[in-house]
C-alpha cells in the first residue's frame, strides 16, 4: 500500500457513491484512516466501509446530514474520540437541482443550497479549530463546472456551486499564515446516482459526449485523483484555487 496519506484522518462527506466513495477509497489505499458520511443511502455507505476494510484501513462510517450543524459537529467529536486529529476534509456531499428557475419552490432552493453550500460551511468551520491548532490541514470542496458557467435550469445549482467556490477563496484567505491549504475541484460530466438518468439517455449521452473534447463522459476515477493531489503535501503552494476536472468541457464554451 502507498504511503502518500499514511496514518492522515480524512473526512469525507457523500461517500455512499460516486465521487465521494471513489475519493474515500483512493485515500484508503494511499494509508488514510479515514471517516465517511452520507445522510440516507445506509447500503451505499456500508458497501463504502466495506471496500476500505478490505484495503485494512481504519474506517468509521456515519450517518450525517450536512445540513445539521448537530450532526456534523457530532461527526467531528467522534471523528476526534475515536483518531485524536483530523488532517483532511473533503466536502463532496452535493445534490441537484431538478426545475427550471421559473417554478424554483423556496422549499427546493432552500435544500439545494442547504446541501451545497450550508453544509460546506458548516463543515470547514467545524475542522478549523482542530487544523488551526496543528497548523496542518487540507480542505477540498467540491465544486462544479456549473459553478463556473450557467446551464439551463440550474440556476440555484449554478449559485450555490459559484458561492463554494467563492468560500473556498474566502476560507482560504482567512487562513493567511497557517499550514492549511484550501481548495476545490469543479467536475464536469461524471456518471454517478446523481447524473445516471440522464446518461442512460442515448441522445442526452451522445449531447454531451459531442461537447467534450475527451469525448467521453468522466467516471468517478477521473475525480478522485485530483481531490487526492490537492489533499497531498504536494499540492501546499496550491491555495484558493479551482481544479477543474472535465474533460476540457470548458474550453469549448
Ligand atoms: N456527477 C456529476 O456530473 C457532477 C458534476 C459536478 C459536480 N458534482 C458534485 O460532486 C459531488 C458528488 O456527487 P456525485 O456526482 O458523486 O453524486 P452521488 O449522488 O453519487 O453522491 C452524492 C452524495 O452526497 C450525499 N448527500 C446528498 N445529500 C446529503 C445530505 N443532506 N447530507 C449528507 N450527504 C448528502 C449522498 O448520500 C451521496 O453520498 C456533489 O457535490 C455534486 O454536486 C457532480
Amino acid at each position: 500500500m502507498s504511503s502518500r496519506f499514511h496514518n492522515k484522518v480524512a473526512i469525507v462527506t457523500g461517500a455512499s457513491s460516486g465521487i465521494g466513495r471513489a475519493t474515500a477509497i483512493s485515500l484508503a489505499r494511499e494509508g488514510a484512516r479515514l471517516v465517511i458520511c452520507a445522510d440516507r443511502n445506509v447500503d451505499g455507505l456500508e458497501e463504502t466501509r466495506s471496500a476500505i476494510a478490505e484495503l485494512e484501513a481504519e474506517c468509521l462510517a456515519m450517518r450525517v446530514d450536512v445540513r445539521s450543524q448537530e450532526q456534523i459537529e457530532a461527526c467531528v467529536q467522534a471523528t476526534l474520540e475515536r483518531f485524536g486529529t483530523i488532517d483532511i476534509l473533503v466536502n463532496n456531499a452535493g445534490t441537484g437541482q431538478f426545475a427550471p428557475f421559473a417554478s424554483m419552490e423556496n422549499d427546493e432552493y432552500d435544500r439545494v443550497m442547504d446541501i451545497n453550500l450550508r453544509g460546506t460551511f458548516y463543515l470547514c468551520r467545524a475542522v478549523l479549530p482542530t487544523m488551526m491548532k496543528n497548523d496542518y490541514g487540507k480542505i477540498v470542496n467540491v465544486t462544479s463546472v456549473m459553478g463556473e458557467v450557467a446551464a439551463q435550469g440550474q440556476s440555484v445549482y449554478n449559485a450555490s456551486k459559484g458561492a463554494a467556490k467563492l468560500l473556498t477563496q474566502g476560507i482560504a484567505v482567512d487562513v493567511t499564515g497557517s499550514n492549511i491549504n484550501v481548495n476545490a475541484v469543479a467536475p464536469g460530466m461524471v456518471v454517478t446516482n446523481m447524473t445516471q438518468r440522464m446518461f442512460a439517455n442515448e441522445k442526452m449521452e451522445r449531447f454531451f459526449t459531442e461537447r467534450i473534447p475527451k469525448r467521453r463522459i468522466g467516471q468517478p476515477e477521473d475525480i478522485a485523483p485530483a481531490i487526492l493531489f490537492l489533499c497531498s503535501d504536494e499540492a501546499s503552494y496550491i491555495h484558493g484555487t479551482t481544479l477543474v476536472v472535465d474533460g476540457g468541457m470548458l474550453c469549448t464554451r
